[in-house]
């Protein structure tokens, strides 16, 4: 018997209907539209791709939708005083920069002069020390959504060992954080780990997150095991076109696995989802 398939797409579509719902109250009971700004440096095509579904999810959920598309030659200096207007516009509250950032510019600089109540991404060293210490903060989108398909599936998830392989800023620790926010015993795997395939074998909780194409075959898998695939990949396909796989090998992973997140259509409408339901806090929480 195959893997149920977590289907990320239908779950995605529930929630921004909740978002959506509460954004027309907002607005209707309270005159308050929430808004959020993408900014997108330079000329990446993935990065292109995303930050236009942002928007439009953005404007489908009834929110404010505002993107900044900077030349690749953009300055410090230029990118800084756009998120200090951003800051300050009290139209705006959720400010997304998207990554990766062209190499002159310091990442970690520019995210962190993003106002940490407007942080969407939760990616300010403020929101990772909250999120660190088990307080209320911005959640990354990926690994928060993530957390609630693993909950929607198991319900609780006390006392499973996980194993999240990739140690990333924007998923893999986040991620870890979170599954031991809900006790789960967590490994964090990484390219040096020593017998990985081994270390996977002993988890019920596997979240995949390291960009490399089917890399997690079934035979890693505990039988029954839940699988969370967040790659997205683009190798060669039939006849000259490429498609899209994930970090897990799904043919064999599927045959073995509990239940298990598809590439496209799993983690990746839940990361847009999430986005939308952290501008509705973020919105919130400025309002009191
Ligand atoms: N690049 C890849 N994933 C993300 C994300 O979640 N947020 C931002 N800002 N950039 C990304």
């Amino acid at each position: 018997m195959g893997a149920t398939i977590i289907d990320g797409k239908a779950f995605a579509a529930k929630v921004r209907e909740k978002v959506a719902t509460h954004v027309a109250r907002l607005v209707d009971e309270h005159g308050i539209t929430p808004g959020l700004a993408v900014v997108l440096v330079g000329e990446d095509p993935a990065s292109q791709v995303y930050v236009r579904s942002k928007g439009k999810a953005t404007t489908e959920a009834g929110m404010k939708s505002v993107e900044h598309r900077l030349d690749p030659s953009t300055s410090e200096a230029d990118l800084l005083a756009l998120i200090r207007d951003l800051n300050a516009d009290e139209t705006i509250h959720g400010i997304l920069v998207q990554l990766p950032l062209p190499k002159h510019l310091d990442e970690d600089l520019v995210i962190n002069s993003i106002d940490p109540a407007k942080d969407v991404d939760g990616f300010h060293i403020s929101n990772v020390g909250l999120l660190g210490t088990g307080q209320k903060s911005m959640v990354p989108c990926t690994p928060l959504g993530c957390l609630m398909m693993l909950r929607e599936h198991l319900g609780s998830l006390s006392g499973l060992n996980a194993v999240v392989i990739g140690r990333s800023n924007i998923v893999g620790k986040p991620m870890a954080q979170l599954l031991l926010g809900d006790s789960c015993t967590v490994t964090i795997a990484h390219s040096r780990t020593k017998d990985l395939p081994g270390v996977v074998r002993g988890a019920d909780i596997v979240v995949a997150a390291v960009g490399r194409p089917e890399m997690v075959p079934g035979d890693w898998i505990k039988p029954g095991a839940t699988v969370i695939d967040v790659g997205i990949n683009r190798v060669d396909g039939d006849a000259g076109k490429t498609r899209l796989v994930g970090d897990c090998y799904y043919a064999s992973c599927e045959k073995v696995a509990g239940a298990i997140t598809p590439v496209p259509g799993g983690v990746g409408p839940m990361t847009i989802a999430c986005l939308l339901a952290n501008t509705v806090t973020a919105c919130c929480r400025s309002h009191g």
